[in-house]
C-alpha cells in the first residue's frame, strides 16, 4: 500500500472511509502502529503529560515535539505524521513557520494547530508557505487556564452555533483536516457534514470522519488522572500492544468505536 498524503484525506472522506489516529512518542510503537494499517499519526503535545509526567501539555517545547517527531518518524513507512504546535509556538506566524519548518524536517507530514480567532491568520500564512494545517477545535487542552479545567466544549446553542461558525473558518483558511475534542455527538456531527475535509474526533461521537485517542489512554495506562468517558481500553480486548491497536482501528474503519457510552450526547 501506498504511504498516505494529504490529498488523500479529503479523498477518503468522499469515499465515506473512516480514518484512524492514533498519538505516538517512539520509534517502536511507530512501527506497530504503522503495521496495524493505522492512517495517521499525532506526535502530541500529550506527552507532556504521559511522557513527562506534567499536569498541563503548557510546558512542552518546540524542541519536545521535534524529538519525538523525528523518533517517531523513523517508525512509520505508510502512516502520516502529524506534529503537534506547543502552547505559543504558533503566537505569532513567524513562529510559527520555525517551529513547523523543524517539525517537517524532522519527518512530519502536517501541523496541528489549537483554536481559531486569530490563529486563523496564523493558518493561512503556513498553508500559503507550503506547510499543511490540521486545525484543533472543541476542548483546546492549550486553553486550560481560560477554561479551568478540561470540559466538554459547544454544550449550549450559542456554544455550538460558535464552534461550527468556527469549523468553516478554520476549513476555509486552508487546513486539511479537523481534530474535534470533547464536543457533544451532534454538534460533531453538524461539523462533519458542514465542511469537505476529514473531521478526527475524541470524545466527539462516532459521526465524525476519523478518531484519535491517545496511545497511553487506550493501552489503560492512565497516568495517574482519572480516565475520561471517551477512552476505551482495547489492551483488554486485544489481548497484546499490537491486538489492541488492531482492534482499535478495525473498531474506527468499521463505526463501532466510538459508541454511545464513550461519546457525549
Ligand atoms: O496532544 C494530543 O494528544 C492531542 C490529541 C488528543 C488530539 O492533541
Ligand atoms: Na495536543
Amino acid at each position: 500500500d501506498k504511504p498516505w498524503t494529504v490529498p488523500m484525506l479529503r479523498a477518503a472522506k468522499l469515499d465515506g472511509r473512516k480514518l484512524a489516529m492514533l498519538t505516538c512518542y517512539d520509534a517502536g510503537f511507530a512501527r506497530t502502529i504503522d503495521t496495524a494499517g493505522v492512517e495517521l499519526v499525532l506526535v502530541g503535545d500529550s506527552l507532556g503529560m504521559v511522557v513527562q509526567g506534567r499536569d498541563s501539555t503548557l510546558p512542552v517545547t518546540v524542541e519536545d515535539i521535534a524529538y519525538h517527531t523525528a523518533c517517531v518518524a523513523r517508525g512509520l513507512s505508510r502512516a502520516l505524521l502529524v506534529a503537534d504546535m506547543p502552547f505559543q509556538a504558533d503566537a505569532s506566524a513567524e513562529r510559527a513557520i520555525d517551529a513547523a519548518t523543524r517539525f517537517l524536517q524532522a519527518g512530519a507530514g502536517m501541523v496541528k494547530i489549537e483554536g481559531a480567532g486569530h490563529k486563523l491568520g496564523v493558518i493561512r500564512h503556513l498553508v500559503e508557505r507550503e506547510i499543511p494545517v490540521c486545525g484543533h477545535l472543541g476542548l483546546t487542552p492549550q486553553s486550560v487556564l481560560r477554561l479551568g479545567g478540561y470540559k466538554v466544549q459547544g454544550r449550549d446553542e450559542d456554544a455550538a452555533r460558535r464552534l461550527l461558525a468556527d469549523a468553516v473558518a478554520v476549513a476555509e483558511a486552508g487546513a486539511e483536516m479537523l481534530v474535534l475534542e470533547c464536543v457533544p455527538t451532534p454538534v460533531a456531527a453538524a461539523i462533519s457534514a458542514e465542511i469537505d475535509i476529514p473531521t478526527i474526533g475524541i470524545g466527539a461521537g462516532p459521526q465524525c470522519d476519523g478518531q484519535v485517542l491517545v496511545l497511553h489512554d487506550m493501552l489503560g495506562l492512565s497516568s495517574g488522572h482519572r480516565r475520561p468517558k471517551f477512552v476505551k481500553d482495547f489492551l483488554a480486548e486485544g489481548g497484546s500492544v499490537q491486538g489492541a491497536i488492531q482492534a482499535y482501528a478495525d473498531a474506527v474503519r468499521d463505526g463501532s468505536f466510538p459508541d454511545a457510552e464513550h461519546s457525549y450526547a
